[in-house]
Parts: structure tokens; sequence; C-alpha cells
């Protein structure tokens, strides 16, 4: 028992001698205790963020970027002067012939020592503070939307811009794209990363196609704003359009849209919202192309458990099943594009453009289309002119009479094609299909088209009055709008 003591404070004596000692003694220079410090501190400060990450608290998705980039590479950095610093020590000692054939053993009660280690101590509680609170405040800022919208700008700009007109202007980005819990914000936290390597090495593409297989289902992200079964019964939808003929003459189409949800008494799913988010009902489907255009197979389940297939085409599934939730209907909740047309009569209707001028619709309309514009200052610069160029030959003595109104009709379509064309992420008008509806994109009628048979026979529903009621369409006065404001 004794002997065996004694042979092992022995060999930690000569272990010490041989490593501890030369390590101590050249390691104690002002570049190795940098190291030690900036080591010790990011190691720290990582440990503090993974476990409280493993405890659920949630520290946003870009808490990634400094947990596997900016901390190892301080505590790589750290790591990488502490030999550097032995090494200039030893070379400065050999030249000046003071390097000691026996290191000098360790000593607490040494002031040298002492000096050293209240050196790291203090510098490394230092340190944590620093990467602490500095770590944290780029954590809270990454969480914020202008984080998202705004750093990688051109990456980020289309969704950003058509954001800030959108419903959910001021819903977080990461309310819908991340959401709560655990196990996403690890998701975020693999992918922000990726990211921030993809626009660093020019990775990205453009433009960035819709992550829907990504998103996270609507019950966790929408549904804990939106009460899905809520009961929004019919609504009236108004729309203007104007005609593109010379006097740009307003138009009216009128919809009751049949939105229904889950009837408050009956328990009846009604309208659009009925079935689709009925509890206890699934709507699924396989589309056969990336963009889930062309869908071959729809699946709608019952609360009562009957299940009933719908296939079109050559009637089999091919594909991916995806389970429908809010977003396939909604799609482009927070950043939806408009087309040319839609715009223009926005503005019209707004006032924003004057339409006594002649043809100004269609006009509007072809000089957003001509381009193609290589950015939004050569668009605002090529739609002035063709604006210009068109009143200068075909209305003469009106260009000067109405130059004002000209000038500021080219100002407000230079806004629309800024807001709604990126030519640097090759976003262009339609890139972005909005699937609520079917006048632009397919939307409902990619499954409410008549091609949707079940083998009993039955399709899904493609009557024009399954939805709305069309009132009146392109109607200049219509009936229904003076019967409503009849006293
Ligand atoms: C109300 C929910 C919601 C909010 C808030 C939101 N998004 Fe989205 N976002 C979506 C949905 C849904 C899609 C998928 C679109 C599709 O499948 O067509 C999407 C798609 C995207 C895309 C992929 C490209 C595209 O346009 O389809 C990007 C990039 C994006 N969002 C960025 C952002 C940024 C940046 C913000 C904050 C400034 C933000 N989003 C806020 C719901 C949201
Ligand atoms: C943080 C809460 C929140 C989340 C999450 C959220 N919404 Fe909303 N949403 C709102 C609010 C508030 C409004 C009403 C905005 C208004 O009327 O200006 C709204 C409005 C809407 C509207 C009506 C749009 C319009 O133009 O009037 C739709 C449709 C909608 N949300 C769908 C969604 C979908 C789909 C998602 C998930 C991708 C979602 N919302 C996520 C809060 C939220
Ligand atoms: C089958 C397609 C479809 C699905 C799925 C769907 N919606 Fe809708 N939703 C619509 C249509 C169509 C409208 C009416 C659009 C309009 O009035 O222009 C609408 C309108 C709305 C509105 C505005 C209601 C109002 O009072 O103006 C909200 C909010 C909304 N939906 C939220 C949701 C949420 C949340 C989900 C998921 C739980 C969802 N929707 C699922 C088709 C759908
Ligand atoms: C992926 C396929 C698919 C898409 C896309 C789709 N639907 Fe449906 N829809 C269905 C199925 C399946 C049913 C149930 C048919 C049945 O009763 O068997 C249904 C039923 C409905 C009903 C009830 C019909 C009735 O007679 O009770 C309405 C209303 C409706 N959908 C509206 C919409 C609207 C509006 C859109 C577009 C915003 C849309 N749907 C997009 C598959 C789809
Ligand atoms: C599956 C549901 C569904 C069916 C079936 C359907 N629609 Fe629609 N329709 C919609 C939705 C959703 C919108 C978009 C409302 C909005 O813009 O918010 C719409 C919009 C419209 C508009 C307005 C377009 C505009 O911007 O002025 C017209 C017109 C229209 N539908 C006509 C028809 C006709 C005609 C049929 C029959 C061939 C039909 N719809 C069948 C769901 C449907």
């Amino acid at each position: 028992m004794q002997r065996r003591r004694e042979r092992s404070a022995r060999f930690s004596e000569s272990a010490l001698r041989r490593f501890l000692r030369p390590l101590w003694y050249l390691g104690n220079n002002r570049l190795s205790q940098v190291g030690i410090v900036l080591t010790t501190a990011s190691a720290i400060t990582f440990i503090t963020f993974f476990t409280t990450g493993f405890f659920g608290v949630p520290l946003g998705p870009y808490v990634g970027i400094i947990a596997v980039l900016v901390l190892p590479a301080f505590f790589a950095l750290g790591l990488f002067l502490i030999p550097i610093g032995i090494w200039r020590r030893r070379r400065h000692e050999r030249r000046t012939g003071r390097l000691p054939l026996e290191y000098p053993p360790i000593d607490l009660r040494r002031p040298e020592t002492r000096e050293t280690l209240w050196f790291v101590a203090v510098m490394t509680g230092v340190n944590l503070v620093v990467f602490l609170t500095a770590s944290y405040g780029a954590i809270h800022h990454m969480e914020t939307v202008e984080f998202c919208g705004t750093t990688c700008h051109t990456v980020m700009q289309p969704e950003y811009t058509a954001y800030r007109g959108d419903a959910h202007a001021r819903v977080p980005c990461v309310d819908c794209h991340v959401g709560p819990g655990a196990r996403w914000f690890v998701r975020s936290k693999v992918s922000g990363t990726y990211q921030i390597f993809a626009i660093m090495f020019d990775l990205y593409p453009r433009p960035i196609p819709p992550p829907i297989e990504d998103m996270r289902p609507s019950r966790e992200t929408c549904e804990r704003c939106h009460w899905p079964e809520k009961f929004v019964g019919d609504k009236l939808l108004v729309k203007t359009h104007f005609s593109d003929d010379e006097t740009a003459a307003e138009t009216k189409t009128v919809l009751l849209m049949h939105n229904g949800g889950v009837d408050p008494l009956t328990r009846k799913p009604l309208g659009s919202h009925g079935v689709h988010i009925e509890p206890g009902a699934e709507i699924a489907y396989a589309a056969t192309d990336e963009d889930r255009r062309q869908i071959s197979y729809v699946r709608y389940r019952k609360p009562s458990g009957e299940v009933v297939e719908y296939l079109s085409g050559d009637g089999t599934r091919q594909g991916e099943l995806r389970r429908m939730d809010c977003m396939d209907c909604h799609n482009r909740p927070a950043h939806a594009f408009q087309l040319p047309a839609a715009a223009v009569d926005a503005t019209l209707a707004a006032q924003l453009v004057d339409r006594t001028l002649p043809f100004v619709r269609k006009q509007a309309v072809d000089v957003l289309q001509a381009g193609p514009y290589s950015s939004h200052a050569d668009a605002a610069a090529g739609i002035r002119a063709r604006l210009n160029e068109f009143y200068a030959t075909r209305y003469p003595n009106l260009i000067e009479q109405r130059r004002g109104a000209i000038d500021s009709a080219a100002n407000v379509l230079a806004a629309i094609y800024a807001r709604n064309v990126f030519p640097a992420m090759r976003v262009s008008w339609g890139t972005y299909a909005n699937n609520l509806g079917h006048q632009d994109f397919p939307g409902c009628f990619r499954c409410h088209d008549g091609a949707h048979k079940s083998s009993d026979g039955r399709e899904i529903p493609s009557a024009c009055d399954t939805c709305h009621s069309l009132l009146a369409l392109d109607d200049p006065d219509p009936d229904i709008l003076k019967q409503l404001a009849a006293p």
C-alpha cells in the first residue's frame, strides 16, 4: 500500500517535471495567456448556449451562426495562440541563453505564478461577460424582422418589400418560419447556419424557391393566432377593374365569397373553410411537379372515417403525399406579389394615376411588362421613356399639356415595379404563384377542375357557385351594389 502510493507519487512527479513544468514555465507569456483566456471564455459561452438551448429556452434560429461559426473561431484562435506564445518564449530564452536546464517547480507561493493565475482568471471573467452579452445581443438582433429582412439585403429584398405592405406586416418572420419549440428551433439553427455559408459562397438559388415542403404545419404557426374553426360565413368581395380602351372605364366584379367555417349551431362544415379545415377531417394530395401545380391524387378523409380518393389524368397516384393546410390556399399570407394588371387597377382605383390620360390603363400594363429591365433604376428610366414615347407619338399636343400627369404616372409605375420585380433575385411578374383563386394561377382549380374523379364517379366540385356567387362581372354600375346601398 505504502509502496504503491510512493510509486504513483514518483510517477506523477516525473510526469510533472517532463510535461507540466516546461509548459507552465514557457506558457507564462502574454500571448499564451491571451490564448488561454479566449479558449476558456468561448468554451464556457458555447456550453452555456448549448445547455440553455437544450433546456428549451428559445434563443432564436440564428444562434447557430454564433454557436457554429463565431465561438469556435475564437476557440481556435485561442488554441493557436497558446503554442505560438510558448514557441516564441522558448526561442527568445534560448537566444539570450536564459533557458533553464531544469524547469522550476510549479509553486503557488511565487509572486510570478500568482500574477499569472490572477491575470488568466480575471481576464477570463471579463471576456466571459463580453462574449455572453455580445452573443445574447446578436441573437436577439437576429430574431428581429430587420435582421431577417435586411441583413442579406438582395436575397430577402423581394419578401421583405412585399411583407411590409401585407396584412402580417407586424408579425415577425420567425413566427411563421420557425414558430415555438425545440425541434424546429434546432432545424432552423442548422439551416440558418447553412444559409450564411450559402450567402458567403454565393450558393443560394435565384429566385429562392417557396419553402412549403419545409414550412412548419400551420397548426403550429398560423393557428396560434387564428382560430381555425372560426365561422366566417359569407363575405362580400368587390373588385374594381378598368378597361383597356381609351377611357379606362371603371367596372366592378362582385362576389359573395362562401368562406364558411364550422357552423356554430349545427357543427356542419360550410364553404371553403368548412371541409378543408374541419376538425377530424383531412385532405391530402400528391403532385407530380415541384411547383405543385399538377395534382394527380387527392385523398379526402371525413371525420366519420370514410375515405374518398380522387384521381386525375391517367388515374395513377404519383409523387409524395402532403397534408393540406392553411398554407396550401393562403400560400402568400405575408408576401404576395402583384401582377401588372391588378397592381395598375389598384393604383387607378386609389386615384394615384390620372385616369383621364388616354389609354392609361393599357399603357401602364404594357410598359410594366415590357422590359426586360436590369434594375429598379433601369426600370424607372425605361418606364418613363416608353410612356413619354407613346404620348409623344400618339398625342403630340397632349405631352406638354399633361406633363405633370404623365410624370407622376411614370413615378407610380416605377414604384409598382420596384414592389414586385427584383432583377437581382430573378423575381419577375408571376414568379411566385398565389393559390388563393384561379384566374392568374391554377390555385383552387388544381383540384376543383372537374377532372379529379373517384372510382365511383364522384368529383371534386367545380361549379362556379361552389366557392362564391358571382353577383356581377365587370359591370360599370352593378345593380347589386345599388340595392345594398339603397336606404
Ligand atoms: C404570416 C406568415 C409569414 C410571415 C410573417 C413571413 N412569411 Fe415568409 N413565407 C410564408 C409562407 C407560407 C411561405 C411559402 C410560400 C409558398 O409556398 O408559396 C413563405 C416563403 C418565404 C420565402 C421563400 C421565397 C418565396 O417568396 O416563396 C422567403 C425568402 C421568406 N418567406 C422570407 C420571409 C421574411 C424575410 C419574412 C419577414 C420579413 C417573412 N418571410 C415573413 C409565411 C410567412
Ligand atoms: C402572430 C399572429 C399571427 C400569425 C402567426 C398569423 N397571423 Fe394571419 N393575421 C393576424 C392578424 C392580427 C391579422 C389581421 C390583420 C389585419 O386585419 O390587418 C391576420 C390576417 C390574416 C388574413 C386576412 C388577410 C387579409 O388580407 O385581410 C389571412 C388570410 C391570414 N391572416 C392567414 C394566416 C396564415 C395562413 C398564417 C400562417 C402562415 C397566419 N395568418 C399567421 C395574425 C397572425
Ligand atoms: C381551401 C382553401 C383554404 C384553406 C385551406 C384555408 N383558407 Fe382561409 N380563406 C380561403 C378563402 C377562399 C378566403 C376568402 C378570400 C377572400 O375573401 O378574398 C379565406 C379567408 C380567410 C381569412 C379572412 C377572413 C375574413 O374574415 O376576411 C382568414 C383570417 C383565413 N382565411 C385564415 C385561414 C386559416 C388560419 C386557415 C388554416 C386553419 C385557412 N384560412 C385555411 C381559403 C382557404
Ligand atoms: C389539393 C386539392 C384541393 C385544392 C387545391 C383545393 N381544394 Fe377545395 N376541396 C378539395 C376536396 C378533396 C374537397 C372535398 C370534396 C368532397 O366533398 O368530396 C374540397 C371541398 C371544397 C369545398 C366544399 C365543396 C362542397 O360542395 O361542400 C369548397 C367550398 C372548397 N373546397 C373551396 C376551395 C377553395 C376556395 C380552394 C382554393 C383557394 C380550394 N378549395 C382548393 C380539394 C382541394
Ligand atoms: C374552388 C373554389 C372556386 C370555384 C369552383 C370557382 N371560383 Fe372563382 N374564385 C375563387 C376564389 C378563391 C377567388 C379569389 C377571391 C379573391 O381574390 O380573394 C375567385 C375569384 C373569381 C373571380 C374574380 C376575379 C377578379 O379578380 O376579378 C371571378 C370573376 C371568378 N372567380 C369566376 C368564377 C367562375 C366563372 C367560376 C366557374 C367556372 C368560378 N369562379 C369557380 C374560388 C372559386
